[in-house]
Parts: C-alpha cells; sequence; structure tokens
C-alpha cells in the first residue's frame, strides 16, 4: 500500500486507522488458520481472487462489513469483512463480479451479513450485465444465527434464479460446500471442482451412515471425481486450484457478457479452410467407432475446442470452439463410447449445454453419428421417455444459428432430435458416408422381409439379400437430399469452409418463439 505522508497529526492518525483495519481485513481469520488452510493444500478467498483478476483491477466491496450476531460467544469474536470477499474487476480486460468465500472466517460459513454481501454483487452484476462468479468454500449456514442464514441463502438462491439466462454464473467449489448450500452452484451455468479438497452433497457421509447404513467417505459421496463421472453435478473436475482458476478464464473467453451482448469474436485470417484430413476418419466399416473429437478438432479453429463435462456422459461431446474467431457451442454424438447412442445422461447433458448456448447466442454446430436411443429396463423405468425428450426440447425451441453434420448414422427418432431440419436447424450437411432412415438395415431387413425371410430355401442368404436392398436403399444421404432434408452432400474435407460460410450467412438471424410466458420442458 502506498505510504501517504500527512502533516497534521490528527489527520495522520486517522489515515493510520484506515491503514491499519485495512491490514487487519487482509488477513481474514488471522494468520495460524491461514496456515492450516495452506497446510490442506489450499489458497486463501484472497489469493484466488488474486490469481483470477487481471492484475491491479479487482476492486474490494464491503471490506470492513461485520456480523450482527450476539449469542454463543459471536459478540467477542468479530472479523473484518465476514468471511467472504466481494467485488468486482477484470478478466482478460473484462468486467466480471465475484464472491470467495474465506474458509479462514468461522469456516466461510454464511451469515445474515456475508449473505447480504453476496446479494450486493449479485445485484450489480445483474443491474450491469457482466459475468459473476462465486468461489465457494463454506461450512454451510452459519449455525449460531439460525434462520437468518438460512434465509441469506434463499436471498442468493432466488438470485440465481432470476440471473439465471441473464448474465452467465459460474461457481467453483475449493473446499466444503455442503447442504442447501450446493443450490446456488447448482443453478448457475457451470460448476468446476477441485479433485481431493472440494466436496458437494446435500447429506454427509455420516448421515449418510444413519439413514442408509451405507459407508462411505467424503471424497467418495461428493468429491470432483464423483461429481465429474457418476452425478455429472460438476462439469469440471481439477487437478489443483490454479488450473480451476485458469479453466475459468478460459471458460469465459467464450462466453458474451450478457444475454443482450454478441459472442465474442478473435481476430482470424483465413487460410486453412480445407482440411484433408477429415476424408480419412470415417471407417469403411460402419460398425466401427471412431473419435468424434477428431472430427470436431479436424472442424474448428486450430486448437480452439474446450470440452464441457468431459468424463460424464461420454456418448455425447460438447464444448465451446471457434469458428473464423467466433465462438460457437458444439454437440456431438461419440460413436467411441456407447457407439454414440442417445441414453437419459447424454440427453440431459446435451439439453443443458444446448440450452446455455441458446441463453447467450452462441451459435450451435450439431456432429451427427447415432445409431438410436438405448434400449433397456433400466432406460426405460428411469425416464429416458422424459429425458430425451429435453435434448428435443432444448434443440427446438433453440432460436440460434443452428447447422448440423451428419458424418455416419442418423437413425430413428434420434435424427430428429439431433438438430433435425424438421425441429428448426437452419442448415444441415451430409456426408457421403451418411446413413439416414429408420432403423439400421439388419433390424429393418428382419422387420419388414420377416415372412419372406423365414419361409426361404436360405434365410441367411435372403437376410443378407434383403439387408443389402435396405442398404442401398436407405444408408445413404441421398433419399433425404432429395426431399431438401439434407441441404447439400459434401466432401469431409470442404466441412470446414462450407461451415464458416453457413454461420457468416445466418449471422444477422432473427427467430422468434411463439409469445408465452415460458416453455414447459418436461423436467
Ligand atoms: C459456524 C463453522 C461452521 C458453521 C465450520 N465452522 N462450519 N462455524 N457455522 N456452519 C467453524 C468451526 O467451528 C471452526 O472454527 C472453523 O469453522 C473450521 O472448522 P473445522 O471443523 O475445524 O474445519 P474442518 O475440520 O476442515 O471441517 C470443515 C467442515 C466442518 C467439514 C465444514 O466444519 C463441518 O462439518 N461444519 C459444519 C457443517 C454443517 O453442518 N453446516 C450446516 C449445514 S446446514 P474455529 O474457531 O475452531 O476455527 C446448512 C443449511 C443451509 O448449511 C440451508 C440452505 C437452504
Amino acid at each position: 500500500m502506498a505510504k501517504r505522508i500527512i502533516k497534521d497529526n490528527v489527520l495522520q492518525e486517522k489515515f493510520n486507522e484506515l491503514e491499519r483495519k485495512n491490514q487487519e481485513a487482509l488477513l481474514g481469520g488471522g494468520e495460524k488458520r491461514i496456515e492450516q488452510q495452506h497446510a490442506k493444500g489450499k489458497l486463501t478467498a484472497r489469493e484466488r481472487v488474486n490469481l483470477l483478476m487481471d492484475e491491479g483491477s479487482f476492486e474490494e466491496l464491503g471490506k470492513f462489513v461485520m456480523h450482527r450476531s450476539k449469542d454463543f460467544g459471536l459478540d467477542k469474536e468479530y472479523y473484518l469483512g465476514d468471511g467472504v470477499i466481494t467485488g468486482y474487476g477484470t478478466v482478460n480486460g473484462r468486467l466480471v463480479y465475484i464472491f470467495s468465500q474465506d474458509f479462514t472466517v468461522f469456516g466461510g460459513s454464511l451469515s445474515e451479513t456475508h449473505a447480504e454481501k453476496i446479494v450486493k454483487i449479485m445485484d450489480l452484476a445483474m443491474q450491469n450485465g457482466a459475468p459473476l462468479i462465486g468461489l465457494n468454500d463454506s461450512g454451510g449456514a452459519r449455525i449460531q444465527e439460525g434462520v437468518v442464514s438460512l434465509g441469506g441463502y434463499a436471498d442468493i438462491f432466488y438470485r440465481n434464479t432470476l440471473a439465471s439466462g441473464v448474465i452467465p454464473q459460474i461457481s467453483a467449489i475449493m473446499g466444503p460446500c455442503a447442504g442447501g448450500a450446493v443450490y446456488s452452484p447448482a443453478i448457475t451455468d457451470f460448476i468446476f471442482m477441485v479433485e481431493n479438497t472440494s466436496f458437494m452433497f446435500v447429506t454427509g457421509p455420516n448421515v449418510v451412515k444413519t439413514v442408509t447404513h451405507e459407508n462411505v467417505t467424503a471424497e467418495e459421496l461428493g468429491g470432483a471425481t464423483t461429481h465429474s463421472t457418476k452425478s455429472g453435478v460438476t462439469h469440471f473436475a481439477c487437478a489443483n486450484e490454479v488450473e480451476c482458476i485458469n479453466q475459468i478464464k478460459k471458460i469465459l473467453s467464450f462466453m458474451p457478457q450478457n444475454c443482450e451482448d454478441d459472442t465474442p469474436r478473435l481476430p482470424y485470417t483465413a487460410g486453412d479452410e480445407r482440411r484433408p484430413a477429415l476424408n480419412n476418419i470415417i471407417p469403411a466399416n460402419p460398425n466401427q467407432p471412431y473419435d468424434m473429437r477428431e472430427v470436431i478438432s479436424g472442424v474448428v479453429d486450430n486448437d480452439s475446442f474446450f470440452e464441457v463435462h468431459k468424463n460424464f456422459a461420454e456418448n455425447i461431446v460438447v464444448g465451446f470452439a471457434r469458428l473464423a474467431g467466433r465462438s460457437i457451442g458444439v454437440v456431438g454424438n461419440q460413436p467411441a463410447s456407447l457407439a454414440g447412442v442417445l441414453d437419459i445422461d447424454s440427453s440431459v447433458k446435451g439439453a443443458r449445454f444446448v440450452r446455455f448456448c441458446d441463453c447467450f447466442n452462441i451459435p450451435l454446430l450439431v456432429f451427427e453419428d447415432v445409431p438410436g436411443f438405448l434400449p433397456g429396463t433400466d432406460q426405460e423405468w428411469n425416464a429416458i421417455i422424459t429425458n430425451g425428450a429435453k435434448l428435443l426440447f432444448a434443440f427446438s425451441e433453440a432460436t440460434v444459428p443452428r447447422v448440423t453434420v451428419i458424418t455416419r448414422k442418423a437413425y430413428g427418432g434420434a435424427y430428429d432430435v439431433m438438430n433435425s431440419k424438421h425441429i428448426g436447424a437452419d442448415l444441415n450437411y451430409a456426408w457421403p458416408t451418411a446413413e439416414i432412415a429408420v432403423m439400421g438395415a439388419k433390424g429393418a431387413a428382419e422387420i419388414i422381409f420377416k415372412k419372406e425371410i423365414s419361409e426361404a430355401d436360405n434365410p441367411e442368404a435372403k437376410l443378407n439379400e434383403k439387408v443389402d436392398e435396405y442398404t442401398h436403399k436407405f444408408a445413404n444421404p441421398y433419399r433425404a437430399a432429395h426431399r431438401g432434408y439434407i441441404d447439400e452432400v459434401i466432401y469431409p474435407d470442404q466441412t470446414r469452409e462450407k461451415l464458416i460460410r453457413a454461420f457468416a450467412m445466418l449471422e444477422n438471424k432473427v427467430a422468434k418463439l411463439p409469445k408465452k410466458k415460458h416453455g414447459n420442458i418436461p423436467l
């Protein structure tokens, strides 16, 4: 802090008092607790803010706020800031609002005043149209305060909900996040967790043991690995806090500031539009897998693909990328996992991503290779009908520019769902390897030629003949192209060039939904 020389002693003392208070606030819960925080492999709330924000850009608000509690000895224990650092600043030159919970003060627990500070920042973020970032590290409701603290949580949840779709909201979990506290991150757009030092659960291991008699550690129950692979609650599991902060910076670079802002655009010089490597990705045998990420990376600007929800529902790939410098959202079926089939988890994962992109004017690019929906009692009894409908609804409702490229299979209802022309896609391309039909040739032949096959002298030969006939007729892109369902059948190496032109053509798209309060997505 710059030293100020004041000639008048009275004035000097006033300045000194401010300096002392500023120094006190910087220490949060004190040096001992900061050491304990570091010993756990965690940064302090302030260190996190400084890492995230552009150097010198952070403006703190409410630094001297203190709690108002008198019960359980709290009238003798005060800390400036009351366990949360709040303010605004820039990340890569763009305005963001932030709160960062300070575990060194009452375990980062949320009091009435702690909540008021967060609410103030949320209101400013909404009013001024810039992203909100919440760094969570908290023991939950300040137990000494009772219902006042619960009210504070609800004030935050309410604002998270109102802000949804207005400004991007990002949560990072960098320590405990338990009980009702989990619902603020859950409403936000993206959650980041740090491996081994963060956890999220509604009820902890002790309650679980009492109620269900299960023995489970906090890490198993709600650690970053669990939530990034099993539940899908978190979109990112980061190896450490520095990686987590860097990933937050990266995801912000793809987003507009608010729902009325344009998507960010980086300078771009044309030059590598033809991508010959794309011609050799699809295997000759249609039953052989390949990695859809190769297709995505082969089409978008070099090294620009930023995958979201990477380890959850791997049969669908979603993420941000740049095409000719402009942010796009990419959704692709993944033949390398469960043959790219759509199931409950992949439908929900895809739907949530599509809705984020649509909220924030980010155009959607879809790569399709889908053999259909996953059959089975597990899927049916857990409502693949309702959950599959989420993806259908999300695409149908999206008014951003939408383009599809069918690389191989587009079968059954999944053809309709995956951003088909019929549900409002603007342009649909297919590669020559595309197969667009009601179902796979073998299954189709077995049903429609059942009698002929069973009565044949050689049923197997008859089946093969009918499979060939069906394949010839339908396992190609041309029937759909004859109908205009496909706008053009293109060589894979042309894809990038076609897409750059397509999205440029669609840049001023205006599409309106019928007047309504809001739709009723099948939740
Ligand atoms: C007040 C709290 C606190 C809380 C922790 N502390 N949680 N103070 N209210 N909720 C204090 C501790 O007393 C301690 O103070 C300091 O923070 C650090 O806590 P430790 O227990 O020493 O740390 P650690 O061993 O790392 O354990 C962290 C923890 C544990 C797992 C979070 O503290 C814990 O279980 N806390 C209670 C969690 C909880 O039940 N919260 C209420 C959930 S209900 P000193 O002075 O010793 O440093 C809820 C409802 C929200 O949140 C509903 C919204 C709808």
